[in-house]
């Protein structure tokens, strides 16, 4: 992504790859599980949302990095359809968060030029922030730059389950016949739709999970967890998900290694 001049603070100066990265070899597209926001705030004793917000500047920054580096695509996990289930406090601060966040951030997206798409149920969102979440889509749609997907109110098989009823409701009317359904014809049903699968999956706070994320989109995804929680996330831990991806082979179920 061509980015201009840093002219406002919300822009921060563009960083190489690093040069231990063989920049041929990066995963296209970078899946996040953001974890570990409360432990770090419980952690200094502070209030969970603190650990949301530093987690917000924590995003931001890996984009840039993402883009900088050379990464096309970055799609992180912000509320899962199990996160309702979290007292009413707190879902209504992320709620509120995501609105602040989506109505600050927006002209410094556009500037740098990044497509931002927002993944999930989102009609089961407030709708200040739906209208949010539409504005910010169609002014960055026709953008050149890093796609950023937003998994909001996501679960994996929620998106599986509708996948299917698409496909099936279109079968029930005599527009699909059950033979030409494949894995491709599938994967236009997701709403990662026309976006490559995921190659790096990393996820912080060292839980070794999927928790519902992008289940049929991660097939195939190198998995990375690291220790550190999501606000302590940085351009190191980012380079070492990257250094342990490029160290793996990619086999795809065959036996020698594939570079897609
Ligand atoms: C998981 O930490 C994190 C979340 C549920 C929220 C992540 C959301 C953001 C960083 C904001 C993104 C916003 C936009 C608009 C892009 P946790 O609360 O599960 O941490 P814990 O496991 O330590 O309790």
């Amino acid at each position: 992504m061509s980015r201009p001049t840093a002219t406002s603070t919300n822009l921060s100066p563009t960083s190489v790859c690093p040069a231990e990265l063989d920049p041929a070899r990066l995963p296209v597209h970078v899946a996040v599980i953001m974890d570990g926001n409360g432990r770090w705030a419980e952690s200094r004793g502070l209030p969970r949302l603190m650990g949301h917000r530093a987690g917000v500047e924590v995003l931001k920054s890996t984009l840039r990095l993402c883009s900088d580096w050379g990464i096309e695509a970055l799609t992180a996990y912000a509320f899962s359809t199990e996160n309702w289930s979290r007292p009413g406090d707190e879902v209504n601060s992320l709620m509120t968060l995501f609105e602040r966040v989506l109505q600050k951030e927006l002209r410094s997206l556009e500037q740098e030029k990044v497509r931002i798409r927002f993944l999930g149920d989102l009609d089961g969102l407030p709708e200040k922030l739906q209208n949010l979440i539409d504005d910010a889509t169609e002014r960055t749609a026709d953008n050149s730059g890093i796609h950023f997907n937003v998994c909001t109110n996501y679960g994996g098989r929620r998106e599986l389950v509708r996948a299917a009823q698409s496909l099936a409701q279109r079968a029930a009317k005599g527009d699909l016949s059950p033979e030409a359904i494949d894995e491709n014809s599938f994967s236009r049903e997701l709403f990662t739709a026309g976006e490559q699968d995921p190659d790096l999956l990393i996820r912080t706070s060292g839980e070794y999970r999927i928790s519902n994320f992008l289940l049929w989109q991660l097939a195939y995804a190198e998995i990375h967890v690291t220790d550190v929680f999501w606000p302590d996330f940085n351009a190191n831990t980012l380079k070492q998900a990257l250094l342990d991806y490029q160290g793996r082979n990619r086999r795809f179920g065959g036996l020698d290694p594939i570079t897609p």
